[in-house]
This record gives C-alpha cells, structure tokens and sequence, in this order.
C-alpha cells in the first residue's frame, strides 16, 4: 500500500492482515468483533512520526496501573473488519493511555472514530495478561465464532463442560490451551461490568467465552494469537458436525489420552477438568 509509510511499518501491517483473515473466516459480520495491540516500544518510535495533535482524554470506567503510559493499535467502534485494508485510518488507529491508566487519547487514525465500544474490556484483558505472561502478551483478539457461540446454546456454561468438549474434539487443543478456557454468562457488552468478569477468567485462561456472544483470544503476537482463536473455533465446529450427525458418540479422547499428550508435549493440564 503506497498511500503513507505508516502501512509498511510492521505492527500495522500484522494488525489490519489479522483483520482482513478474521474478516475473510466469517468471524466479523457488519462490525462484530475488535482487535488490539499493545505497541512495543520499537513500534511507537517507528509510529511517531505519523502522529498527529493528540486528541483528548477520554475517561474508560476501568483502571490498570500497569499498562499506564502504554500505546495501542485499536479498531474503531462501529468499524467493519471488511473495510480495514481499504478505508485504514478510519477504521482503526493508535491510543496512548495516561499516567493513571484510566484514560486514552487518539494519537494516530480512527478518523471521525473512537475505539472499539469493547476497549474496557481489552485494557483489562491486557492488564491481566501482562501481568500473567510477565509482558509476554500484547494481542488482544474478539471475535463472533460461529460455532463457539451455537455451543453456549447447548453446553452448560461452565468453564469445565467448554474446556472439556473442546479438548476431546481435537487433539491439539490441550496443548494449545492446556489451561481450558473460561466462560462468561450472557451480559450487556461493551462496558466495565462485562471488561472486569472477563479479565477475572483471564488471570486463569488465555481465552474466554461470551456466552450467545463470541470469543476472547490472547497471546504474545498475532499469529499465535489468530491461531488460538482459529484452533477453539475449529473444535467447536468439529463438535458440531458430530453433534449434527445424530449418531451417539463411540469414542472420544479419554481423560487417560488427555494426560499422556500432556506428557508428551511437557504441557500443564487443567487437572480441575480432569476425571
Ligand atoms: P465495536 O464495533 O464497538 O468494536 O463492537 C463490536 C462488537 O463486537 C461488540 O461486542
Ligand atoms: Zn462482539
């Protein structure tokens, strides 16, 4: 893309290709769904000179200490996924965050936008795992899963009966997210009260379910985390095609199976949601 250099820097260029993928997996009807990176300091100096006069601060209901101070690459609330490769610095831009870690101001892009209507929950997701990770993680990742929201239909919303079906329905999966993933109930998005159950489970788990909603996904860099999205969304959709089948189910991948890949692959298993 020739329109301004910004395109060519790296964190930009990994952030609007997730959002083209995402948007090219049917993951983001019409707006659903937001992403977010937390910048680097490489990437805010390689930023800068695109900056333009700060916009004001804007108050977010939620507070982290430790991500004061901090820059992050946001999509735009209302802002369609299909759009970002073609309509960039509206559909997404850079956020400083204050020395309080209370507020953000625009700082590049989101023409005639704000951030996500989901930033609260972002910034907490991103304080938690920070701190899980020790600054590891830097992605945070919303999407509409198809087949992971069908299953909050039928499965009962808990942390162990979504950890479980989605271990036994492909094996990867308890090497991807050995931990499980949590669950949150249904609740009104976009504000502190669903920002603040969600990064409760993140302190435990790298990805969360909303409930009739869609998923939170976690992780150092784009591609990893892209690929735990993709990896719990693909199981739940092998659920499905069994589920639809009508057929009972004749074997499984046993609690004993579960632990052996667990060894094998030098991973940590949730024993909570073991048998
Ligand atoms: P935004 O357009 O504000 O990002 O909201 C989309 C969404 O998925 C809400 O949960
Ligand atoms: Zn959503």
């Amino acid at each position: 893309m020739a329109k301004n250099a910004i395109y060519n820097i790296n964190c930009i260029e990994g952030f609007m290709r997730m959002c083209n993928d995402g948007w090219l997996q049917g993951w983001h009807e019409r707006n659903g769904g937001n992403l977010t990176y937390r910048m680097k300091a490489e990437d805010i100096e390689a930023c800068r000179p695109y900056f333009k006069e700060p916009g004001e601060w804007v108050n977010m209901g939620v507070q982290a200490e430790n991500l004061a101070g901090e820059y992050f690459i946001t999509t735009g609330s209302g802002k369609f996924f299909r759009n970002v490769e073609i309509r960039p610095c509206e559909s997404f831009g850079i956020v400083e965050i204050n020395e309080k870690g209370d507020s953000w101001r625009i700082v590049w892009g989101l023409e005639g936008a704000k951030p996500t209507s989901e930033f609260p929950s972002h910034f907490m997701n991103h304080s938690v795992r920070k701190a899980a990770t020790n600054g590891a993680n830097r992605v945070i990742y919303h999407l509409h899963a198809t087949n992971v929201i069908a299953l909050t239909y039928v499965l009962p919303l808990t942390d162990r009966a979504f950890s479980r079906a989605l271990w036994q329905s492909a094996t990867e999966c308890p090497v991807v997210f050995p931990e499980g993933v949590g669950v949150v109930p249904w609740m009104v998005p976009g504000g502190a009260d669903i920002a603040m159950a969600t990064s409760e489970l993140m302190k435990t788990y790298q990805a969360a379910i909303w409930a009739q909603h869609g998923l939170f996904a976690s992780g150092p860099d784009f591609d990893i985390t892209f690929g735990l999205a993709h990896t719990i969304e693909k199981s739940a959709e092998i659920y499905w095609k069994v589920l639809a089948t009508g057929q009972p189910v004749l074997q499984t991948i046993t609690d004993d199976a579960l632990r052996a890949i667990a060894k094998d692959f030098g991973v940590q298993l949730n024993e909570a949601f073991l048998d």
